[in-house]
């Protein structure tokens, strides 16, 4: 059985003392969670801050983004290994808004991604169509094209190692979320994807979450479905009270 991962992309949102605050009440709130991975994915500037307060806790830590070579003359970036250094589990890889406002491609995402497990980081990457997409019925294209491309490469245990979040960009703040069916078929099709990528065993073990305008009040019909193993959580993860009743959905 995959185990849920409950995962908070907090975005470009709180300063230091924002952070601690809300990371302090969470764990409180989440202290008796034993049956999901829980997540937080603050800003670089917090990550160090963060990372002190949730110290042998059950709460990981993630990057949103990063670059893919260690160090070096690339200025405003920061690399895998700065990450590892600061106490990141996880990092974010590919979120609909670095691949609409900053240029990432299916390429960089993939130079990521290796990047990320040759420093023992878990990737998490995003995929997901636009409304244009879906409207025009290439939404299998697009995430395929987004999987394919990048994932090329990995080993099956670099894959076992890697969460993949669904997040449709319609859905991305705007109250609009995939229904269950909706997100579920996609979730399937991914799965099958997978498979043929690597092994049914694979496929099988891999978590895949959904994002987009998760809540409170629609986690718990995305989360019985049986494809869908988690979540990708923007607005509700910014409030310790109702990201707790999102990693408690049960
Ligand atoms: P919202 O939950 O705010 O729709 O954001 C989803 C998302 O982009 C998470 O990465």
């Amino acid at each position: 059985m995959r185990k849920p991962i409950i995962a908070g992309n907090w975005k470009m949102n709180k300063t230091i003392g924002e952070a601690c605050e809300l990371v302090t009440d969470l764990k409180g709130m989440v202290a008796d969670v034993t049956d999901v991975d829980i997540v937080v994915g603050p800003v670089f500037t917090v990550l160090s801050s963060v990372a002190e307060i949730i110290k042998d806790t059950n709460i990981g830590l993630a990057a949103q983004d990063m670059y893919w070579e260690e160090s070096g003359a690339f200025t405003g970036e920061i690399s895998p290994v700065m990450l590892k250094n600061v106490g990141c589990d996880y990092v974010i890889i590919g979120h609909s808004e670095r691949r609409a406002y900053f240029g990432e491609t299916n390429e960089t995402v993939n130079n990521k991604v290796k990047a990320a497990h040759a420093h023992g980081l878990k990737p998490i990457m995003c995929v997901g169509e636009k409304l244009e997409d879906r409207e025009s019925g290439i939404t299998e294209k697009v995430v395929k094209d987004h999987v394919v491309n990048g994932l090329d490469g990995l080993t099956e245990k670099q894959m076992l190692n890697t969460v993949i979040a669904y997040e449709p960009v319609w859905a991305i703040g705007t109250g609009k979320t995939a229904t269950p069916d909706q997100a579920q078929e996609v979730h399937k099709f991914i799965r099958g994807l997978l498979a043929d990528m690597f092994s049914s065993e694979v496929a099988e073990a891999v978590r895949i979450q959904y994002g987009g305008s998760v809540k409170p009040n629609n986690v718990s019909d995305l989360m019985a479905q049986p494809d869908i193993d988690g979540g990708l959580i923007g607005g509700a993860s910014l409030d310790a009270e109702s990201f707790t009743q999102i990693v408690k959905f049960k």
